[in-house]
């Protein structure tokens, strides 16, 4: 008898109808409210502010920055061979510090960020003098067409109303065939307290993913952190990218 095999059906978080309200409620509306400009300076004041300054740690404490190490130390998203990496929105370092660790010894490593703060903290964490620092904003990236084959992105898309001119200027700038590795903010229960802590959106997995793909940035596979992480969506979005 043939060996008939039940199509893998991704699991997704549904919320009934108070859940979604109560995400609502939770979740922070700063970013639909005021223009973009309004917008960007509360950002820049946030993380400029103690609240910046305490993002390492919160990093740590949330476990994104031991278990984010573990994706690249096991090299599910393999930085060997990439030659020019861009890390976009690289706040205090947390994702540059495995980059310095697990990219090749001869890879370019450029620091970007809003915040010209953040990209202090990120240098006196970080103590090396490998990396290029560049204050920007994700959705109008200072460089060449295609000047990066690899792109890091860590909960940074979610300070964006809309995704769609940030993925365009990674996209622009990533090579063909080069391959970028995002994080950020779903839309559940714990992504409504991100939300809520860091003023910033919460996106939809299906849609981003969807939009990615009208833009040529294929999701070539979604990372997971855990099996908690799998079955419970609490760290976000994470994927690798592949630009076609
Ligand atoms: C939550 S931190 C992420 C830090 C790090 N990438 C990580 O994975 O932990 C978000 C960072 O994005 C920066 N940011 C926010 N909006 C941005 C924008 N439009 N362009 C560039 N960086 C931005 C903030 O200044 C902050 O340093």
């Amino acid at each position: 008898m043939p060996l008939t095999l039940k199509p893998h059906k991704p699991r997704t978080r549904r919320p009934g109808r108070q859940g979604k309200v109560l995400q609502r409620l939770i979740e922070n509306d700063l970013i639909r409210k005021v223009s973009y400009d309004e917008y960007r300076d509360k950002v820049q004041q946030v993380y400029g502010g103690p609240k910046g300054a305490m993002l390492s740690v919160c990093s740590l404490m949330s476990l994104h920055i031991p278990l984010g190490e573990r994706i690249f130390r096991a090299r599910r998203f393999d930085l060997r061979g990439a030659k020019s990496i861009l890390d976009v929105g690289s706040g205090a370092g947390q994702i540059a510090a495995h980059l310095l660790k697990y990219a090749d010894a001869d890879a370019s490593i450029t620091l970007s960020d809003l915040s010209r703060q953040m990209l202090r903290r990120a240098r006196n964490r970080l103590k090396s003098p490998r990396p290029r620092f560049v204050a920007c904003d994700l959705s109008s990236l200072p460089f060449e067409d295609g000047s990066f084959d690899c792109i890091t992105c860590g909960y940074v898309l979610e300070h964006l109303p809309n995704p769609e001119p940030g993925l365009a200027e990674m996209s622009r700038v990533l090579q063909r065939g080069g391959r970028m590795f995002l994080l950020t903010t779903e839309d559940n229960f714990s992504g409504a307290w991100t939300s809520r802590l860091w003023y910033c959106r919460t996106y939809n997995r299906g849609e981003l993913k969807r939009l990615c793909e009208q833009l040529g940035l294929h999701w070539k596979q979604e990372l997971w952190f855990t099996r908690m992480h799998r079955a419970l969506h609490a760290g976000g979005i994470c994927v690798e990218i592949e630009k076609r």
